[in-house]
């Protein structure tokens, strides 16, 4: 026999409900009202000819326009191709990044860079670089015994 539910039942199963309506309603807001959504992909590419298809027949940085750096990167485990980039202070960078083979993670310590390197996709993220420093480049997604040894760096000069 179902009993009736007591007050204090009541009032927890109440709030679970509500509280969960509250928590999909935020979740619908961001998406369909302020447009906030994961990173998505720049672009497909077949990674085993990565290294044949423009941009990343030429990894390296250039200058695309005044201030503004495009750095090609290929992920390989456990390098970063190129692994050093350097630009000037106040420059902004755009990343282009993939993998032709594993998972890797893209992160560039003391900035909001932190990106997942897919193979058969293209990550491209943007970053700003003030300020004249050295910023560690570090693989974040585990992709293998050598994961430890996929750093890089980015060097502003002033
Ligand atoms: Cu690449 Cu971990």
């Amino acid at each position: 026999m179902i009993r009736a539910l007591d007050k204090y039942e009541r009032i927890i199963l109440g709030s679970t409900i509500v509280g969960l309506l509250l928590g999909i309603g935020a979740i619908a807001l961001s998406v369909f009202e302020a447009g906030i959504h994961l990173p998505t992909a720049e672009g497909r590419i077949n990674p085993a000819v990565v290294r044949q298809t423009a941009p990343f027949d030429q990894p390296g940085v250039r200058e695309v326009s005044p201030g503004v750096y495009e750095a090609v990167i290929i992920a390989q485990a456990w390098q970063w191709d190129p692994s050093v980039i350097e630009v000037p202070a106040g420059s902004e960078v755009q990343f282009i990044i993939t993998s032709v083979d594993v998972l890797h993670g893209f992160q560039v310590w003391g900035t909001r860079t932190n990106a997942m390197v897919i193979p058969g996709q293209i990550t491209k993220v943007s970053q700003r670089f003030p300020n004249a420093g050295e910023f560690g480049i570090v693989c974040h997604e585990y992709c293998g015994i050598g994961h430890h040894l996929m750093y890089g760096e980015v060097v502003v000069t002033p």
